[in-house]
């Protein structure tokens, strides 16, 4: 007889995760989810902790690959291409996760600590890291408008979880942000924040796959 290690709070839950990694890296200076880090391409790394994390799992790709790899084509913003994964996850999910594939060491057990907080009754949970530096709210002239609280600030990453039908809701209207967490908050959902990782920084420039070789080297 098998051990059913499934925690209480998730039965009849069913949890998919949308990996985008469609973008086309412009200040990498090229599609960086391609890039190997060790033997694997950036979009592995990303993708295999997420099937290990959810029942099924949507890779959002550029129209080159999609095909080849059994994955959806994406769209002109990141928005877009969420929303071409979520045309694909089953109406029967009932939480979503969304992972940016520039994020290669998202660890399970992330993926666990957001899932959980959706099952704990958030709409939305996302990894939050405290912000070193003072962060100032500016206009388009460079003028500071104001300097928020630092303690009060985090920068977040990705997975981000939701209850299914907010994020769908939440997307119904086709708007456009830099997460989705974003799109749930100005629909009144209520996004909670949970422990980020320092280990899953998102790669943006060269300097970081460099970082990343690095990390799995064991020189960093
Ligand atoms: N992404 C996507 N579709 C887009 C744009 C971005 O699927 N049209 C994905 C990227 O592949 C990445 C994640 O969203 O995994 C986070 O985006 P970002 O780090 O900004 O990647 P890029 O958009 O590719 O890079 P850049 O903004 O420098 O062009
Ligand atoms: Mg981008």
């Amino acid at each position: 007889m098998g051990v059913n290690t499934m925690p209480t709070q998730r039965v009849g839950e069913k949890i998919w995760t949308i990996v985008v990694a469609a973008g086309s890296g412009t200040r990498f200076g090229g599609a960086k989810q391609f890039e190997l880090i060790n033997d694997r391409r950036v979009v592995d790394w990303a993708v295999e902790t997420a099937r290990a994390a959810s029942d099924g799992v949507i890779v959002v790709l550029p129209a080159t690959h999609a095909e080849r790899e059994h994955g959806v084509v994406g769209g002109a913003s990141r928005s877009a291409s969420v929303r071409c994964g979520l045309a694909a996850v089953p109406a029967d999910a009932t939480i979503i996760c969304v992972h940016d594939a520039a994020r290669p060491f998202a660890s399970e057990f992330l993926f666990d600590e957001v899932v959980d907080a959706i099952c704990a009754g958030a709409d939305g949970a996302v990894p939050g890291l405290p912000v070193v530096d003072t962060i100032k709210f500016i206009s388009n002239e460079n003028v500071v408008i104001s300097t928020p609280n630092r303690a009060q600030l985090v920068a977040v990453q990705t997975p981000q979880a939701f209850r299914a039908k907010i994020l769908r809701e939440a997307h119904s209207t086709n708007p456009e942000s830099t997460d989705d967490a974003a799109l749930v908050e100005s629909n009144g959902g209520r996004v909670v924040v949970v422990h980020g990782d320092p280990l899953n920084r998102k790669l943006t420039t060269p300097e970081d796959i460099n970082w990343a070789r690095a990390i799995t080297r064991g020189e960093v």
